[in-house]
C-alpha cells in the first residue's frame, strides 16, 4: 500500500486528483513479476531506451536540419562541423539506429524461444511485429535523409524493388517517391514519414504493446493453461530488483553506444549525385539478408517471385502465434518451433554475411579475390 498523502499531496489531490496518479503508479512500480523473470528479459525495456535515445536525438538534430536538396547535405556538415556537440548528437543518432534494431530483433528472440507469444498475448507479438515494421521503416527512410552519395543510391534501388511488385508496383513506387526518381519530393515524403508519422505510430504500438504486457504480466515457462499462480512473495519485485537490471544494462549499453560513436563516427559521404552512380551500393545491414536474396531472382517473371519469397518471412512472424499452437512453451516441449527459429537465424546470417562482402575484392596469401554479386568467389592471380 502507498503511504499515507503528505500535505502537499493532498493539497494537489483536491485541485489535481494527484493520489489516483501516485496510486496507479505505485501499483505498477511494485507489481511482483513472475519468480523466472532475468536478465533475458530486460531485453523489451533496452528497445524502449534505445527509442527514447533516438527520440531526443532526432529532435536535437532537427534543430539544424533542413529537408531540401539544396539545403540537406549542407545542413548535416553545419551540425558535425559547427554546432557545438552537434557532432555528438548525430553520431548517437546514426549509431542509435543499429542499437534500436538490434535491441528490438534480440527481444523478439527471446519472446520466440520462450514461447511467450502464446495465448494469451497473441496480440502482444502481433503489435510487437509491427513495431519492428515500424523500426525497420524508419532506418530506412532515415538513410535518405543525409542527401549523400550512398543514401541516394541506396534508395534508389530500395524502391525499385517496390517497383517490381506485380500490378500495383510502379504506383506504389510512384506514391513513394512523388515521382519517377529519387528527388525533392521523395526527400519531402521520406523526412515526413520519419520525423511525424512513425514517432506516433511507435508510441502509439509501444503503448499498447506495454498496457497488454501489464495486463497479462510477463509469461512464464510453463505450458499454456498450466500456469500455477504463484505466491506474490516469491515473485520478482520490478522495483528495485528488475528496474536495477534494466539500469544496469541501460548504462552499459548507453556506454557502448557514446563510445562507437566517438570511436567509429559515421561518415557524412559526398552529397547526392543522381548522374552518377557509385560502386558498392548497400544497404543497412538490417536489410542485407533481403537485398541478397532479391539478387537471385531476375526477369520478368523472376522479380516478383522474388518478391514472393523475400515477403514469405514476414507474413510468417505475422501468422506465428497462431500457426503454432501446442501448449508448450520450454524450448524442449518445442522442438521443431525451436529448430525453424535456428534456421531462420542461420538463413538471415547467411544472406546477410553474402550480401556483404558481394562484389568486393579480398587479397589473400598473393591472389585477388573477387565476389561476384550472388556471393560466389572468383580466384585471380596479383600481377
Ligand atoms: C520498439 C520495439 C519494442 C519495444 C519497446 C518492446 C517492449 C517490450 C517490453 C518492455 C516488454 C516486457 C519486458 C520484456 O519481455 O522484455 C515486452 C514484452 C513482449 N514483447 Fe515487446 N517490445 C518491442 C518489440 C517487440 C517485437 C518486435 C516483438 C515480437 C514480434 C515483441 C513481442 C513481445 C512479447 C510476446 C512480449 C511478452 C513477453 C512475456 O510476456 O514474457 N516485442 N516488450
Amino acid at each position: 500500500m502507498a503511504a499515507e498523502p503528505k500535505r502537499w499531496q493532498l493539497y494537489l489531490d483536491t485541485r489535481l486528483r494527484y493520489l489516483i496518479v501516485r496510486d496507479f503508479l505505485h501499483k505498477q512500480l511494485y507489481k511482483r513479476l513472475p519468480p523466472q523473470t532475468g536478465w533475458a528479459h530486460v531485453l523489451g525495456s533496452l528497445a524502449l531506451l534505445t527509442f527514447l535515445s533516438q527520440f531526443v536525438t532526432g529532435i536535437l538534430l532537427l534543430l539544424y536540419y533542413r529537408p531540401t536538396l539544396k539545403e540537406a547535405h549542407e545542413s548535416i556538415q553545419y551540425i558535425t562541423g559547427v554546432v557545438p556537440f552537434g557532432w555528438l548528437i548525430r553520431q548517437l543518432h546514426a549509431w542509435g539506429a543499429t542499437f534500436m534494431m538490434l535491441a528490438v530483433v534480440l527481444h523478439m528472440a527471446r519472446t520466440y524461444f520462450m514461447g511467450s507469444f502464446k495465448k494469451p498475448r497473441e496480440f502482444t507479438w502481433l503489435i510487437g511485429a509491427g513495431l519492428l515494421m515500424a523500426t525497420m521503416v524508419f532506418g530506412f527512410t532515415g538513410y535518405l535523409l543525409p542527401w549523400n552519395q550512398l543514401s541516394y543510391w541506396a534508395t534508389t534501388v530500395g524502391t525499385e524493388v517496390t517497383g517490381a511488385v506485380p500490378l500495383v508496383g510502379e504506383q506504389m513506387r510512384e506514391i513513394l517517391l512523388g515521382g519517377p526518381s529519387v528527388g525533392q519530393e521523395a526527400l519531402s515524403r521520406f523526412f515526413l514519414v520519419h520525423v511525424t508519422v512513425l514517432p506516433w505510430v511507435l508510441i502509439t504500438l509501444v503503448t499498447l504493446h506495454l498496457v497488454l504486457m501489464r495486463v497479462h504480466n510477463l509469461a512464464t515457462l510453463e505450458d499454456v493453461g498450466r500456469e500455477k499462480p504463484y505466491p506474490p512473495e516469491s515473485g520478482v519485485p520490478f522495483w528495485p530488483v528488475h528496474m536495477a537490471k534494466e539500469a544496469g544494462v541501460a548504462v552499459v549499453c548507453m556506454a557502448a553506444l557514446f563510445t562507437l560513436a566517438v570511436t567509429s563516427p559515421w561518415e557524412i559521404g559526398a552529397p547526392a549525385d543522381p548522374l552518377n552512380t557509385p560502386e558498392g551500393i548497400k544497404p543497412e545491414w538490417y536489410f542485407l539478408p533481403t537485398y541478397q536474396l532479391l539478387k537471385y531472382f531476375s526477369g520478368s517473371w523472376g522479380k516478383p517471385l522474388g518478391i514472393l519469397v523475400s515477403g514469405v518471412p514476414f507474413l510468417l512472424l505475422f501468422a506465428w502465434p497462431f500457426l503454432e499452437r501446442g501448449p508448450g512453451r520450454r524450448p524442449s516441449r518445442r522442438k521443431w518451433a525451436v529448430r525453424i527459429g535456428i534456421a531462420a537465424v542461420v538463413l538471415a546470417l547467411v544472406f546477410g554475411i553474402l550480401g556483404y562482402v558481394s562484389e568486393t575484392t579480398i587479397r589473400l596469401a598473393g591472389q585477388t579475390i573477387a565476389i561476384d554479386m550472388y556471393g560466389v568467389p572468383h580466384l585471380h592471380a596479383l600481377h
